[in-house]
């Protein structure tokens, strides 16, 4: 199993660390336009082979995708990160032709791929992606409802007081500061609805500070996060490889479900060897209906500026 990592900076590294950790990719290929950076940083994460345990072998390279070839799994995460005061959206002028060249040079060398998007903003780099690849709807998948439902978790069990291991949660929507919708109805401690323990002012506390969780950071970091989103990544790429179809929130292309069409944006899916295996249609309420479908606006209208 080859998984090709493209942006060898702090998300792209950590996800790369993530993923030979778990230890379950015979082989990761960082790639960065840097020259000697990726292979920089790939000589340091494979000196932890022998600390952490991995077999995973990793290699770096600049900008060389002939290297990238036959991979199972590419994630992108090239482009600049946010600034503190930046929205995730002003980043577009750069990044849009930054994903659209690197989703044709992986497809290029392995066309059968599987792409995950992590590059801002990601549910129209997500769409982008599609536009320029033509792969199937199902190969490729937008890494952002993970993140913002690991930041939902992190939130709720402080709230809750609570272990995080004994929570649960999803966030849908848009990954973006007023596009997520934290479906904290749904939210558990143990199956038992959170709305049993917090009352309805703390849970709106905790929809609002899991919204800016990636402002939050980035204010603190100077940079946006890492840790997070590489993690988040990883998950998603053990879920492909290891074919567990597994539930996560991502973005993925509507045709007609949740009434939306024509766009990526986050919904539950099943992930497995195909990619998106099934995206799973829950019931919302009226109020979740109406913040989703000002989601699909947002997105709709960052779309537009492509
Ligand atoms: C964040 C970036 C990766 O939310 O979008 O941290």
């Amino acid at each position: 199993m080859k998984v090709t990592v493209v942006g060898a900076g702090a998300v792209g590294a950590s996800c790369a660390e993530y993923i030979a950790i778990k230890d379950f990719a015979s082989e990761v290929v960082l790639l960065d336009i840097k020259e000697g950076f990726a292979e920089g940083k790939a000589m340091d994460l494979m000196q932890t082979a022998s600390l952490n345990g991995f077999d995973t072998k990793i290699t770096g390279v600049t900008n060389d995708y002939s290297k990238t070839a036959g991979s199972h799994i590419a994630v992108i995460t090239s482009g600049i990160p946010r600034k503190p005061g930046m929205s995730r959206e002003e980043l577009i002028g750069i990044n849009a032709g930054i994903v659209k060249s690197v989703s044709e040079s992986i497809v290029k060398e392995s066309p059968d791929v599987v792409l995950i998007v992590v590059s801002n903003p990601m549910d129209t780099m997500t769409y982008l992606a599609h536009k320029a690849t033509g792969l199937p709807k199902n190969k490729i998948i937008g890494m952002g409802g993970a993140l913002d439902s690991a930041r939902f978790k992190y939130r709720l069990a402080e709230a809750l007081e609570a272990p995080i291991s004994d929570v649960d949660g999803m966030v849908i929507g848009g990954h973006s500061d007023t596009g997520m919708v934290p479906l904290t109805r749904l939210a558990t401690r143990n199956s038992v609805p959170v709305s049993e323990f917090l009352s309805e002012d703390r849970l709106n506390q905790v929809m609002e500070d899991t919204k800016v969780g990636g402002a939050t950071l980035t204010k603190l970091l100077g940079t946006s996060a890492w840790y997070a989103p590489g993690a988040a990544v990883s998950g998603l790429v053990q879920a492909i490889a290891c074919d567990q179809k597994k539930m996560f929130p991502c973005s993925a292309l509507l045709d007609g479900e949740y009434g939306l069409s024509d766009l990526c944006i986050g919904v539950p899916v099943i992930l497995g060897a195909n990619g998106i295996e099934k995206i799973v249609e829950i019931d919302l309420t009226d109020a979740e209906k109406e913040h989703m479908h000002k989601s699909a606006e947002g997105v709709k209208a960052t779309n537009k500026l492509l």
